[in-house]
């Protein structure tokens, strides 16, 4: 199946100038939603994963369901003030201004292994920021995963230690 097909462009969203790859066209049609999923966990079936890590909100979507197709556990990454428990957290820079991701300090015992999974690598400051909470808890990061990657705003630089992959690439 193609599923870059199912992705809808809208120009001009959330800023002038910006084109937002819209998922909920993807996520609403169950065999593109199933085709998806099962590719991601293909990538990651013999990588002896424990937990897959998603963050807020779009990394949930996908990260659940790899984790219940894995028998594995899903640790959620939040923004602030969202989490009862203790939290370790993380802030990064964005374009304009910094943003500041959450995970709770009990999550991931050292030495697990651990997927993070996200819709989207645009600038990875989102899961460079995800890769230094996951550390700073013992985690060891086996892999990567994206539904898109925006390769022209080389992301991936950021995550060079890593073992990334992407499904669709713009
Ligand atoms: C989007 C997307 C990725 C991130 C990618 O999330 O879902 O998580 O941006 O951008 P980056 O590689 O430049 O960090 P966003 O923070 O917009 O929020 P959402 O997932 O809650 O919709
Ligand atoms: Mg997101």
């Amino acid at each position: 199946m193609n599923l870059e097909s199912k992705i809808r462009n809208i120009q001009d969203f959330p800023k002038p100038g910006i084109g937002f790859k819209d998922i909920t066209t993807l996520l609403k049609d169950g065999e593109a939603f199933k085709e998806a999923v099962d590719r991601i966990v293909e990538n990651l079936k013999d990588k002896d994963i424990d937990y897959v890590v998603g963050p807020e909100a779009r990394g949930f979507l996908l990260g659940a369901p790899v984790a219940y197709a894995l028998g594995v556990g899903f640790v959620p990454i939040r923004k602030p003030g969202k989490l009862p428990a203790e939290v370790v957290s993380f802030e990064y820079d964005l374009e304009y201004g910094t943003d500041k991701i959450e995970m709770h300090k009990d999550s991931i015992e050292e030495g697990k292994k651990v997927a993070i999974i996200d819709d989207l690598l645009a600038t990875g400051g989102t899961v460079e920021a995800a890769t230094k909470l996951i550390e700073s808890l013992g985690g060891e990061i086996a892999s990567i995963q994206f539904l898109i990657e925006l390769e022209f705003l080389n992301g991936r630089d950021k995550l060079k230690v890593y073992d990334v992959e992407s499904i669709i690439k713009y």
